[in-house]
């Protein structure tokens, strides 16, 4: 089968179609014929091993795993003998940690659910792990409640487009923050108030956040304080070591209740969140936003993409 392999760190040049054995699934596993994959920010950590610390993870020298891609959707072909949940035929969909950008792969059965019935492939592939870091943001970090105001800066990327609409669906009432050309699609999905930063400075409004969810990461904890309502909380969910040096020196409650930090956690592939997307996506609550889909071939152009910081929602491999 054709699939994408790495045997070193480096640019999207690593990535490379080759031909491998197709994988036989295990007891407790299924074997998933692939239809579409996503991108996701951890492709392009794993695929450069930095920062450094990504190593210990994922092979200090070499990349310990050698066949990337997290998110996909697509169908079971056979299942092991002690598979209980699916059987061939079925359309799934899952975070699968590895082994996505390929024709097949082998999967735990506890990584996948049905795929929203509604949705293509393309869009099923485009959720779990934006999706599911959107949602244990919102409702486990963050606790969102009705009628509270969220920014959200980065609201046009993968998590953000997720988060504009799972924020609206717990009633908050969210300002989204992009560049001029994402200014419609981001008020498209539900935003109330859209700022775009190229025109003004969100920290300068004179608005005050219950909530700050940071995608992006480029402003200082002190002009972030000051938007932040009393016991309000923010939250940076980015790799960026300024700010995370600030925010470990700054974190715990200030006079005013409110809070500061850094996502605790990468996004943890659970069973029920997954389904619990799959309810929203099929009643019609949300939906995937997708910038461009790509051949399996052309997967270092989809990860170059990424690696551009202007990707419109998800980008898609389609295998
Ligand atoms: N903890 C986890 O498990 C987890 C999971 C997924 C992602 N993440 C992290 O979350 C962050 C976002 O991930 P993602 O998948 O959403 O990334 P992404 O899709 O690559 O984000 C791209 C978006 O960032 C926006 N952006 C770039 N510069 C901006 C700026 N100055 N102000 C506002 N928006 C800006 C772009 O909008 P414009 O083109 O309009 O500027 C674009 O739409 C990453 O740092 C990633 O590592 C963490």
């Amino acid at each position: 089968m054709k699939a994408i392999v790495r045997t070193k760190y480096g640019s999207a040049d690593v990535l490379k179609l080759k031909d491998i054995e197709k994988p036989t699934p295990k007891e407790n596993e299924v074997l998933v014929k692939i239809y579409a994959a996503a991108v996701n920010p951890l492709d392009k950590y794993f695929m450069r091993g930095t920062p450094f610390f990504i190593r210990f993870v994922a092979g200090l020298v070499t990349p310990k795993y050698k066949t990337p891609g997290a998110d996909i959707a697509g169908q079971v072909e056979a299942v092991g003998e002690n598979v209980t949940q699916f059987q061939p035929g079925d359309e799934v969909y899952g975070d699968i940690h590895n082994s996505g950008f390929a024709e097949y792969a082998r999967v735990p059965e506890k990584l996948l659910v049905l795929k929203p019935a509604n949705v293509s492939f393309e869009e099923a592939a485009a959720i779990p792990v934006a999706g599911l870091t959107a949602v244990q943001i919102l409702r486990d970090q963050m606790q969102i409640k009705p009628g509270q105001k969220i920014l959200i800066n980065g609201a046009s990327g993968g998590v953000g487009t997720y988060a504009v609409q799972i924020a609206k669906h717990y009633g908050a009432d969210v300002t989204g923050v992009c560049s001029t050309g994402n200014v419609d699609m981001v008020r498209s999905i539900g935003a109330d108030q859209v700022t775009d930063y190229t025109k003004e400075d969100f920290t300068q409004s004179g608005e005050f956040y219950d909530l700050i969810l940071d995608n992006v990461g480029n402003r200082s904890v002190s002009e972030l304080k000051r938007i932040l309502a009393p016991n309000g909380m923010y939250l940076l969910n980015a790799f960026s070591p300024a700010l995370m040096l600030q925010l470990g020196l700054q974190s715990g409650k200030s006079k005013n209740g409110g809070q500061v930090m850094r996502n605790s956690d990468v996004a943890k592939a659970i069973q029920s969140d997954l389904e619990f997307l799959k309810e929203l996506f099929e009643a019609g609550t949300i939906k995937s936003v997708i910038d461009k889909v790509y051949p399996l071939s052309e997967t270092p152009e989809a990860v170059r993409h990424l690696e551009s910081g202007r990707a419109r929602g998800k980008i898609i491999i389609a295998i």
